[in-house]
């Protein structure tokens, strides 16, 4: 019987996608695990061309399939998508109704290829407020994607840092009054643990589009420690190109994690 392992062959469409990344100068071996996006700029993005605010929409859905495509062929294991804030609810119910069916429709092309490619669908924020047919298409996506070993996509709807870390607190209360941790076991890993994110890592590396310098309630305890890259680019422009630009500049940067660098030369 041959000892070798047989090593899977990469995908040709992933080779390809490594070698535009070395290309742009980026070192495969130093990604980040988890990177987090606000897609912002789509309303802008239709109103340049005269469109409805939901074509803005509909054509961020293009730039959402790059990303996620990107992200797993370059393996990075954890994307976490902001695609529908606590605050967006104040929007017209025009808008809301359009993006919901938006979100179905996504859901419901995207599972074969989230399957074929080891891609596991989860959700942050509070999802029980959403329609309950969004509700369903997105328990179907993750049963149906529950497999997946090699990514996490997960969502950000109905989602808002704040209320996040409200109901971790409540969370925590209850598992006191349960005696299953005591107030002094609460330090910031336990705390984590009862955050919407508690299976993945901090983000390494957030990405926001349209040149707005805020973080609009997004992971707000998660990203104390992140790279945050900005781009003017709006969100349904956004491509390939840009990630690689924003994982090179992740690369360039020092993290310190607070600590001085490796010689102390700081
Ligand atoms: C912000 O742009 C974007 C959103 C509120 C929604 C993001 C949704 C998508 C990209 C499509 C659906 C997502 C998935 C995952 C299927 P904005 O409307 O605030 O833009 P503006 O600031 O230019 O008005």
């Amino acid at each position: 019987m041959s000892n070798v392992i047989a090593v899977e062959p990469q995908p040709v469409h992933q080779v390809e996608t490594m070698r535009r990344a070395k290309a742009a100068g980026i070192d495969l071996s130093r990604l980040p695990r988890h990177v987090a996006v606000i897609m912002d700029g789509n309303g802008r993005w239709a109103r340049s061309s005269n469109k409805p605010r939901i074509e803005g929409h509909r054509a961020g859905i293009k730039s959402v399939r790059e990303i996620v495509r990107t992200c797993r062929r370059l393996e990075i294991p954890f994307l976490t998508l902001y695609a529908f804030s606590a605050e967006n609810w104040k929007r017209p119910g025009s808008e809301i109704n359009a993006l919901m069916i938006l979100l179905c429709n996504f859901l419901r092309r995207e599972i074969r290829e989230m399957k074929e490619n080891n891609i596991r669908l989860g959700t942050i924020g509070r999802i029980h407020e959403l329609p309950f047919a969004v509700q369903k298409a997105l328990d179907y996506a993750r049963r149906e994607t529950a497999q997946g070993e090699k990514m996490l996509l997960s969502l950000a709807l109905s989602y808002g840092g704040r209320v996040e870390i409200v109901d971790a607190v409540k969370k925590a209360i209850q598992a006191v009054r349960e005696h299953q941790l005591t107030v002094d076991e609460i330090n910031p890993d336990r705390f984590s643990e009862f955050l919407d994110t508690a299976e993945m890592p901090d983000p390494d590396l957030l990405i926001r589009t349209s040149g707005e310098m805020r973080i609009s309630n997004f992971l707000l305890w998660q990203i104390a420690y992140a790279e945050i890259w900005i781009t003017p680019v709006l969100w349904p422009d956004f491509r390939e190109e840009h990630l690689f630009e924003a994982l090179k500049d992740f690369q360039s940067r020092q993290r310190r994690f607070g600590r001085v660098d490796i010689d102390g030369a700081i």
